[in-house]
């Protein structure tokens, strides 16, 4: 099942290989006059969302062998595999169980003799208890008072998940709490928010799922400090809790083992706003809403699970993502949410998606011969509009798309909403069709310009269009389509991990810089000035030192 070869010796990529020198002339503008059904064809719905892939260099042959590769790639047993808890995380010999974090308390799931849906409905259980007697007061600061301000202490995906969500959920809010979260090592983040909380009325969440993480243990160290200069040692218990799979360090930290909301190894941190890492979630919103955010993604899962490959959209967007990638050679993704509070969403997926399938090597250890992972990164629209959408337009280089849009707003101003979305269905238009030499004569003799000034501002006004974008839609961004939403992006990756070959669920790549990170500080304290680098990096230690005189 588990396939070892790269995916270039697949018979359905060289297929693709051969069918990509035909594809290179298409035009879209063209595909869509020919085929009027192209968008019923290339439109499929799941959970809530509604995904439109029409607006890509595909047809219905290009389709039919990347399902092809799919099926040679043995994606759904791949897919099978990680439902059912068997260890594809191969590099740290662990199952993959996300999925299981959203599983209904009546799914039986036993990994190692463990019954893991019961796990995690016990956790579920200490989030709401917990949550519900924040909101009602009953759980109380060490002077008495209600909790006003919690302060998520994580980084990576113990930061970006909540986080996001925490945002794309402000609309659902419970008023009188705040929240914040501090990730960076750089004191300015936790000096910020510790400037604008009250130590009688703050909850700190110290998120991490290793509990070694260098930031967030020197952030949640530095916050205890400040507490301590206004409450006591034993008032700790009430002001900090913690999230982990590490209850050793929880405890050597100075948090009570019944303050702490565990996870375990099988929940990567990029897929873990599902687990108790979501307990900013549910404090924001509230537990019933961290509920339907949960179904909402176990929606997608199902989806994921039963719909054939041809109408599956995990399946399909990931399909889409390799074509751009592996056949036209783009080499970017741009994620542009036309809803402002996803504003967050594009970096919590360059995690989620260049923290997965950002590797080089496949399982099996082999250096790859094709591309794998585009770069991800976008911003809301309509503000990239004024910033970079000019490249995507008339650039060197082709970014496709992925527009993300709420049909309904959860504001009364209408006249708004109709903005937004006419922008963001104009703009997939625009980068479709382009606008042609002669198009752009037309408009400019319309205007009366003289033929000269015309001839010499065609080029300039010329759109060549033909830049792939896909549109999800939903009717309204909720709790539940907000998780459907991830889970959708979440299998995507899974999908295009395993068509690449590559183990989407370690990320060696981010110690060599911790590790080189800890000499240096050594190093700035120290009292010799370093000479154990290149002269580029002795050089810069060096200049930090000669300002800091006192460390
Ligand atoms: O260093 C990368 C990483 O391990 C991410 O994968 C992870 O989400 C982040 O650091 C934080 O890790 P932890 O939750 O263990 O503090």
């Amino acid at each position: 099942m588990m396939q070892q070869s790269s995916i270039t010796h697949a018979v359905a990529f060289q297929s693709l290989r051969k069918h990509q020198a035909e594809a290179k002339n298409w035009q879209l503008r063209n595909l869509f006059a020919q085929t009027p059904e192209r968008f019923p064809e290339m439109t499929v719905s799941a959970a809530g969302l509604f995904l439109d892939y029409s607006k890509n260099r595909v047809n219905n042959l290009t389709l039919k062998l990347l399902l092809d590769l799919a099926r040679e790639r043995d994606v759904e047993a791949c897919r099978d595999a990680m439902f059912a808890g068997e260890k594809i995380n191969s590099t740290e010999n662990r199952a993959v169980l996300h999925t299981a974090l959203r599983a209904p308390r009546d799914l039986a799931l036993t990994i190692d003799g463990q019954d893991v849906v019961r796990d995690v409905h016990a956790v579920l259980d200490h989030i709401k208890n917990f949550t519900e007697r924040v909101h009602t007061a009953s759980w109380i600061g060490y002077t008495g008072k209600a909790i006003t301000d919690v302060v998520n202490i994580g980084i990576g995906g113990s930061d970006l998940g909540p986080k996001m969500v925490c945002t794309a959920l402000r609309s659902f809010a419970i008023p009188h709490i705040k929240m914040h979260f501090v990730s960076n090592v750089d004191g300015h983040d936790l000096d910020a928010t510790l400037s604008i909380v009250n130590p009688e009325t703050t909850l700190f969440i110290i998120a991490s799922k290793t509990f070694t993480t260098a930031e967030t243990m020197l952030n949640a160290g530095s916050a205890r400090i400040w507490f301590l200069r206004h409450g006591k040692y034993e008032d700790l218990s009430k002001h900090f809790v913690a999230v982990s799979t590490n209850t050793e360090a929880v405890k050597a930290f100075g948090i009570d083992a019944d303050n702490m909301f565990p996870f375990w190894d099988w929940v990567g941190g990029r897929y873990s706003v599902w687990s108790a890492v979501g307990l900013p979630v549910a404090l924001a919103v509230g537990f019933d809403r961290f509920a339907e955010f949960l179904a909402g993604a176990h929606a997608m899962d199902n989806h994921f699970c039963a719909a054939p490959l041809e109408s599956n959209m995990p399946v399909l967007l990931a399909l889409i993502g390799l074509w751009n990638r592996n056949f036209l050679g783009y080499t970017s993704l741009s994620i542009a949410p036309y809803h402002h509070d996803l504003a967050r969403f594009p970096s919590y997926l360059q995690q989620l998606e260049m923290e997965s399938n950002g590797k080089r090597v496949s399982k099996d250890g082999s250096l790859v011969d094709f591309s794998t992972c585009p770069i991800i990164w976008g911003d809301v629209g309509t503000n990239g509009q004024h910033a970079y959408f000019q490249l995507l337009h008339q650039g060197t280089d082709i970014a496709p798309i992925d527009f993300i849009a709420s049909l309904k707003a959860r504001h009364t101003l209408d006249d708004h909403q109709e903005a937004l979305l006419a922008n963001c269905f104009a703009q997939s238009e625009a980068f479709m069709r382009g606008k042609t030499p002669d198009e752009v004569w037309a408009d400019l003799r319309a205007q009366n310009l003289d033929e000269v000034e015309i001839e010499a501002l065609v080029p300039h006004r010329t759109f060549p269009g033909n830049r792939p974008s896909n549109t999800i839609l939903m009717e309204e961004l909720t709790p539940t389509n907000l998780g459907a939403l991830i889970a959708l992006y979440e299998h995507k990756t899974f999908v295009q991990g395993v068509l690449w070959g590559v183990n989407s669920f370690d990320q060696w790549g981010v110690e060599l810089g911790k590790a080189l990170a800890k000499n240096i500080q050594e190093e700035i304290v120290g009292d010799t000035l370093p000479d154990r680098h290149d002269s580029s990096t002795n050089g810069l230690i060096t200049r930090a030192k000669a300002v800091n005189p006192n460390w």
